[in-house]
């Protein structure tokens, strides 16, 4: 499968620096016989790329190799880009998805415009797949801006002294479960528990991916982290016929981050132990700090700047930033329209009304009756909001900062009542997604 424009021309085995290659450029679709030659290619590009990290990208449960779009020159790649198959949960809503990991193309045959071809091509490709929206993280934000891509969601994660932390838990007598709780590593027969813990704690989030059983068992084998524990409940948990349903909850630990905590909903006991646990290994590791990555609404981010800890919920987290790009915005509308409806409703807005949404060149238009939400593409009426592919991005997904937009003019309702509608059907909302996923793999064995 080819997804630039046909090549004509011959290829000269030299290209001159200024010659714009992606006028003869051709972007292919990888098969397995092009892995050794991609490996050797993202090494020579990302030297901190392990070959532990290349073969785990080939396990994940839902990859192909026509996943990896390559440009080769000379029957050489000078180009890749990969894409991961995803799915968001957005509320009560699941969104398809696409994840863009390791685009680059080779140092001498850049600023042709080639990187800019394959984004472009990998952008289709993920729509062709049926994905509305493309994530990345990355380094180089303003690459990608002028494709479409906006900056989009946030790490959330608070950061303290472990002995503080500990201080302040037996201060406050929160830890006394001694005997009834045992916090151990996974096994791993109990990934089930795994699967129905994060589950139970994903209706109703906005931003992590579904994770299934074979997704799990992906995450967990290519050992991103340093260890996993679970907790169970009851006092004799080494024996062998404890089953998974035993398991409340569990966390992963990644050197001094403690990258995911999730526990049976109620059991904010067991959150506090896992996390004391972890406390306890980094004092017993030497490291005097901690960082928990949880949902901005955790309340152990409340208990970790009572122990003198700090917050951070900042888009750039150590030069990198999160982006989203809608891939096909009409059809994201139509699937959110439950979603649209219900917050027309709550909100007591008067039906039938039609609103209207100016995205630079093109116009999508919701109609609200008492029976639901129905997106178009056309003409917008009197209620309306002209803004940016970013802005837009960012209001869809839930994380426009209106008050900012308003007052910077990059978002103008025609009318008080389209700003009110505006704020009403794209409220912000607290979307975050586990690092667990993104996290290179630890491994360090050859394959
Ligand atoms: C980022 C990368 C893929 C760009 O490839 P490229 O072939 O040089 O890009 P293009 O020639 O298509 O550049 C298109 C535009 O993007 C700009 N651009 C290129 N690299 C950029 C960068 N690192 N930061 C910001 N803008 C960049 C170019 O200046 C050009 O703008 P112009 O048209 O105004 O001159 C390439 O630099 C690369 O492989 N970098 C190392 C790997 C990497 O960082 N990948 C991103 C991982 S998320």
């Amino acid at each position: 499968m080819s997804f630039g424009a046909p090549s004509s021309t011959s290829l000269v085995s030299q290209p001159s620096r200024s010659a714009p290659l992606h006028l003869d450029a051709q972007v292919f679709s990888a098969t397995r016989a092009d892995h050794a030659a991609i490996y050797c290619f993202l090494k020579s590009v990302f030297k901190s790329l392990s070959r532990a990290e290349f073969a785990s990208s080939l396990d994940d449960p839902r990859y192909y190799p026509c996943d990896r779009l390559l440009i080769k020159w000379q029957q050489r790649i000078v180009a890749h880009a990969h894409v991961v198959h995803r799915a968001m949960q957005f509320g009560s809503v699941v969104i398809p998805v696409a994840g863009l990991q390791w685009l680059a193309v080779a140092p001498e045959y850049r600023g042709r415009g080639l990187g800019l071809m394959l984004l472009e091509a990998t952008q289709r490709y993920m729509a062709s797949c049926g994905a509305m929206v493309g994530l990345l993280r990355t380094r180089i934000p303003h690459f990608f801006r002028r494709a479409g891509w906006a900056i989009c969601g946030r790490p959330n994660y608070s950061e303290a002294c472990c002995q503080r932390i500990m201080a302040k838990l037996l201060e406050r007598r929160l830890l006394r479960r001694k005997g009834l709780l045992h916090i151990r590593p996974l096994r791993r027969w109990e990934i089930p528990a795994l699967v129905r813990i994060y589950q139970q704690d994903l209706l109703g989030a906005y931003g992590p991916l579904q994770r299934s059983e074979a997704y799990w068992r992906w995450l967990v084998d290519r050992q991103a982290f340093d260890v996993l524990y679970v907790a169970l409940e009851g006092p004799d948990q080494d024996d062998m016929r404890v089953t998974a349903d035993c398991i409340v909850g569990y966390a992963v630990r990644r050197g001094e981050q403690i990258v995911e905590l999730t526990t049976q909903p109620q059991r904010s006991d067991v959150a506090i132990e896992l996390l004391a646990r972890c406390c306890a290994d980094a004092i017993e590791d030497d490291r005097r700090y901690v960082m928990l990555h949880t949902p901005p609404c955790c309340f152990l981010h409340d208990l970790l700047l009572q122990a003198g800890g700090v917050h951070h919920y900042q888009a750039a987290d150590q030069g990198e930033v999160l982006m989203a790009r809608l891939l096909d915005p009409l059809m994201l509308l139509r699937l959110l329209g439950e979603q649209l409806h219900a917050r027309a409703t709550a909100a007591g807005l008067p039906m039938p009304m039609e609103f209207g949404l100016a995205v630079e060149e093109r116009e999508y238009r919701l109609c609200l009756t008492r029976e639901g939400c129905t997106a178009q593409s056309g003409k917008v009426g009197l209620y309306k909001l002209r803004l940016n592919i970013a802005d837009f991005t960012r209001a869809v997904l839930g994380d426009l900062d209106w008050d900012c937009a308003l007052a910077e003019g990059r978002v103008v309702p025609s009318t008080l009542l389209a700003e009110q509608m505006s704020r009403v059907l794209m409220p912000t909302v607290p979307l975050w997604r586990p690092p667990l996923d993104d996290l290179p793999s630890l491994r360090s064995t050859d394959v």
